[in-house]
Order: C-alpha cells, then sequence, then structure tokens
C-alpha cells in the first residue's frame, strides 16, 4: 500500500503546514513545477457529481505536466454492472500513478486505499470527509488572516452531512485557541462522532446556535453550507429545512469588518449574490487555492515512499457485528470485512472502519 489521504487527520500539523508553503511556492512559482509529472498519470474516479473538485484535480496534474483519465459519472464505468471498489482499485492501479476518488458511500476511498498499489485520495465520501476541501480552506484562512491559530470559526447551515465541516473541524481543532461556533437547525447538528471525538475529547471549545444573526458579531469566519439534498432519506424533510439560513449583504452588516465568509460550493441560495460584491466573501478564492493544494498534495504523494498504516490496523472483527448506516460502503459492499475500533470496550461501543459510526455490541 502507498501512502494515500482519506482522512485530514492522515496528514500530520507539520505535513500540513508544509502543503501550505508548497502550494505558497507554486503560487509564485509557477514555472518551477510545470514539469514536476512529467510522465505521471492521474486517474479521477469520480461516482458522483462534482465541478471543483475533479476539474480542480485535472487542471492540478495538468498544470504540473501530467496526464488525466478518468470518468465523471458511475454509469460509464463497470461500478455499474457491479464491479466492487477493490476490483476497480486494483485495475486502476494498471493505469495511473495516483488516483483520487468521490462516492455517494462513505468510506469507499478507504476501500479503495487498501486495494490499490498507487496513492489514493478521497476527493469526497458521502457525508462523511472532504479532506483535500479542508486543505483549500486552510490555505484560503492562511492568506485572509495571515495564521490558523486564535480564530472563532462559526459553521452555518447542513453540519449533518456537511462532509468539509467534518473535516476542517478535524484540521483546527489541532490549531491552539480555536473556538467553534456550530449553527444549525437541531436536525441538521454535528454528528456525534465528530462533536465527542474531536471536540469533546480533545477539550475544545464550542458552542451550539440556532441563530446566524445573534452569533455573527462575533465571528472571524463565517463557513456557509449548502443544505445537502441528496443525502436526505425524506424529501419533506429537506423542503421544511432547505430555506434554513440565507446570508444577504444585509445580515452582513452586524459582522465585523475583517470577517471572512466562506463556502465550499456549490451554494443554491444561502448566500445571496448580494453578498458577492463584498470583499469579506472569500469562496471564489477558495476555489483557487483547491488548485493549488491539490498540486502540492499530488506531489507529496507522488514522492512519498512511507508506506500508509496496514489495512484494519488496531480494529477489531466481529462475526455478527454490522455497521447500521445506510450510508456506508459496507452497506453495499457485502463481502468487505466488517472491522470497527474499539471507543469504549467496557460499554461494548465500537467504531465503524469505513464511516465512523459509533455501534454497540
Ligand atoms: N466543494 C466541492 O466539493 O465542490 P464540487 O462538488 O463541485 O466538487
Amino acid at each position: 500500500m502507498k501512502r494515500s489521504v482519506i482522512d485530514i487527520l492522515d496528514l500530520t500539523t507539520a505535513e500540513i503546514d508544509g502543503l501550505l508553503s508548497t502550494a505558497e511556492d507554486i503560487m509564485d512559482h509557477p514555472a518551477k513545477y510545470a514539469e514536476k509529472c512529467r510522465g505521471k498519470k492521474l486517474a479521477t474516479l469520480f461516482f458522483e457529481p462534482s465541478t471543483r473538485t475533479r476539474l480542480s484535480f485535472e487542471a492540478a496534474m495538468y498544470e504540473l505536466g501530467g496526464n488525466v483519465l478518468g470518468f465523471s459519472e458511475p454509469n460509464s464505468s463497470s461500478a455499474s454492472k457491479g464491479e466492487s471498489m477493490a476490483d476497480t482499485a486494483r485495475v486502476l492501479s494498471c493505469y495511473a500513478d495516483i488516483m483520487a476518488i468521490r462516492h455517494p458511500m462513505a468510506g469507499a476511498p478507504y476501500v479503495a486505499a487498501q486495494n490499490a498499489s498507487v496513492p489514493v485520495i478521497n476527493a469526497g465520501d458521502g457525508g462523511h470527509c472532504h479532506p483535500t476541501q479542508t486543505l483549500a480552506d486552510l490555505l484560503t484562512i492562511k492568506r485572509k488572516r495571515g495564521s490558523l491559530e486564535n480564530l472563532t470559526i462559526g459553521f452555518c447551515g447542513d453540519l449533518k452531512y456537511g462532509r468539509t465541516v467534518h473535516s476542517l473541524i478535524a484540521a483546527l481543532a489541532r490549531y491552539p485557541g480555536t473556538n467553534f461556533v456550530l449553527i444549525s437547525p437541531e436536525e441538521l447538528a454535528l454528528p456525534s462522532y465528530v462533536k465527542r471525538e474531536i471536540l469533546e475529547g480533545q477539550g475544545i471549545a464550542y458552542r451550539q446556535a440556532t441563530s446566524l444573526e445573534v452569533v455573527l458579531p462575533e465571528l472571524d469566519i463565517l463557513y456557509m453550507t449548502r443544505i445537502q439534498r441528496e443525502r436526505f432519506e425524506n424529501p419533506e424533510e429537506y423542503e421544511r429545512l432547505k430555506d434554513s439560513y440565507i446570508l444577504t449583504a444585509e445580515k452582513l452588516n452586524r459582522a465585523r469588518e475583517d470577517l471572512i465568509v466562506m463556502h465550499p460550493l456549490p451554494r443554491v441560495n444561502e448566500i445571496s449574490v448580494s453578498v458577492d460584491a463584498d470583499p469579506r466573501a472569500c469562496y471564489f478564492l477558495q476555489v483557487l487555492c483547491g488548485k493549488y493544494m491539490r498540486m502540492a498534495l499530488i506531489l507529496k504523494l507522488l514522492e512519498s515512499t512511507a508506506a500508509d498504516v496496514a489495512p484494519f490496523a488496531d480494529s477489531v472483527v466481529f462475526d455478527k457485528l454490522r455497521c447500521k448506516n445506510p450510508s456506508c460502503i459496507s452497506s453495499k459492499e457485502q463481502e468487505l470485512r466488517h472491522a470497527f475500533y474499539p471507543v469504549s470496550e467496557e460499554n461494548g461501543i465500537y467504531r465503524c472502519v469505513y464511516c465512523e459510526e459509533k455501534v454497540k455490541l
């Protein structure tokens, strides 16, 4: 197994800081990097729609002098005939030097990484993680605020299904002085595994709110998110919640002059276009930063000689225990090993290695 990035926590803080430096150097000296991946191929396996992530990966590889192959929707691949993620990863390892995978099921890129002989990058798996969006977000924050420390960041909208939120919280929790404000309807609150294990587990300051207007004046960063229609099991619930938060130019009058407004995009209506002309709007800078951070990550993984940790390290397998998350890859691909990390063995609580949802014995 080659070094892969499935979760943002697969990278140490020092490695993230190194990627930020490389990305900024690429921005300043693009010609220095124009031949770095000559003769290398990136495969983009997108089982779910994307504009920014897929095309920025492709632009990144081309700007490094490499080539790209892949598909942008599952019906054009043999996954539509029932080919497993593991076999797909083995096949693509014969054609490409590195691969980026987006999939609607949580844990699919993890399965790919266990079976590929080339590095795998998670380009977004269900409502679980989106580590390369986090790299884009961190570079944006660094360029606008100068530092990743001592910031109060408000996450607003769909914190349940918003995978970019989960990954960015995990990353920023490692920098000193971060305060999190979690703004969502109760139904779309942050998953308990993120809240308990990342925030409460590390004693990190956070509070929950339902009103954006009330907390807006205290924020250094406002991270807006789309209500993720495609992840709702009940369409009526989506209709009820879809307009929970809409940021307008008028509402921004309550915010600090040095606030930065972020959004991973695409937006639907949660940020009015009237906000775009405000100098605090940074969401198109995030798009640009995404390309440079993906260039830095491709370079790092192709140059890495380190192997990933062994598959299922520290996990346990039970004959009868099953992950109950219908959006977990283990619920779709029945032949996968059902492996779990212990959370509280005395209470019989474990965490699925694929989607991280908790299960009880
Ligand atoms: N931010 C993001 O992941 O955008 P796409 O879905 O367009 O890739």
